[in-house]
């Protein structure tokens, strides 16, 4: 608890000493000193642009909720970051006690960090990343999205091998929102890949994490072009888009390319990603892990007992294919292994 807090309770207790003097009862007290043992916590979302964010959202909701000893203020900034760079000084003028933010973009937080950290507000960075001085936020925690991407490519590379695909690789690449870490990494991962394998890139364009940006992006590319036969899709939702432009235009999305069918690659195993994976109409789908809340509960919890954090922490992501021709990518030196997804799996998955 910060300092206003304190001062709170201080206030409290005296007026439990006059109520008491009073002959007044304790219950009243007794309510006023567990309100005041709440911790404050602010988190800046990026918005509700995809089934993932909303898995995400609903993760830190449920774990800083009153029962487990927060008092959450939660602000979504409509993938808008001048929306957050206000959510952060509301939440300093609030006096909360930890503020976590999920930052849209990577640049541009320098001002708004350093204005936490002149408030003495410790700010945990969630999911994507700042590319300010390290010095200015408490800890980051999220996923390594260019490794994300690296096994999205590794697992394409290894699946053409496998079905001794010798003709042209024209791909597509629907990117997330632009200045995202999710986009920078993938996207990064997405260029090498193509460079060093020789696919031809026919298009790279933004469908900003949404379904619906996917599809228009999508039915746009091919007008232009009627060869796309792999798009990488940056995450489930542009890859439901993707999906409905294909089949609008007549051709079919699958497994097999030597049928002219366009394969689909995505991100963040959603279950409504899985189950488009298990179908057989997104190839591969690598995970990206939404679920939080716990994690950041109690990172908070540890400040809270006077502990520290690591700086930086990458959490541990699979990654789901429906067809058993592959089953482990290596990157960097690296084998990771690729699930066989099955019905069951589907079922037991948390979102
Ligand atoms: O930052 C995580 C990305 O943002 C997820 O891949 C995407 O679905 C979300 O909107």
């Amino acid at each position: 608890m910060k300092t206003k807090a304190l001062a709170a309770v201080l206030w409290e207790l005296l007026a439990i000493g006059i109520l008491t003097a009073c002959g007044s009862s304790t219950e009243y007290a007794e309510v006023g000193a567990e309100e005041d043992s709440l911790i404050t916590v602010g988190f800046s979302q990026v918005g509700a642009e995809s089934d993932w964010r909303n898995s995400c959202t609903n993760s830190v909701m449920e774990a800083f909720s009153d029962d487990n000893g927060f008092n959450l203020i939660f602000s979504d900034a409509q993938q808008k970051q001048e929306n957050q760079i206000k959510a952060v000084r509301d939440f300093i003028s609030q006096d909360v006690d930890y503020i976590i933010i999920d930052p849209i973009t990577e640049s541009g937080w320098d001002q708004s960090l350093k204005e936490a950290s002149d408030a003495g507000i410790p700010v945990i960075i969630v999911d994507r990343r700042v590319d300010s001085d390290d010095s200015l936020y408490t800890a980051a925690i999220g996923s390594d999205f260019e490794l994300e991407g690296k096994k999205a490519c590794a697992y394409l590379k290894a699946y053409l091998e496998k079905t001794s695909y010798k003709g042209e690789v024209n791909i597509v690449d629907i990117q997330g929102t632009i200045g995202a870490s999710a986009t920078i990494g993938r996207s990064k991962a997405f260029d090498d890949a193509a460079k060093e394998n020789g696919w031809n890139v026919l298009a790279q364009e933004t469908g900003e994490f949404t379904q619906a940006k996917g599809q228009e992006v999508m039915e746009s590319i091919l007008k232009r072009h009627d060869n796309v036969n792999v798009v990488y899709c940056e995450n489930d939702n542009e890859a439901f888009g993707v999906r409905d432009a294909i089949e609008a235009a007549g051709k079919k999305v699958g497994t097999n390319l030597k049928r002219g069918e366009i394969l689909l690659l995505s991100f963040d195993t959603t279950r409504a990603g899985l189950t488009e994976t298990l179908n057989g109409t997104i190839l591969v789908n690598t995970e990206c892990n939404p679920l939080y809340g716990e994690r950041l509960a109690s990172m908070v919890r540890t400040l809270e007992e006077g502990g520290t954090l690591e700086k930086h922490t990458y959490i541990e992501e699979n990654q789901y294919s429906a067809n058993e021709l592959v089953k482990s990518v290596v990157v960097d030196g690296t084998t990771y292994p690729v699930t066989l997804l099955t019905q069951e799996i589907l079922d037991e998955r948390p979102y």
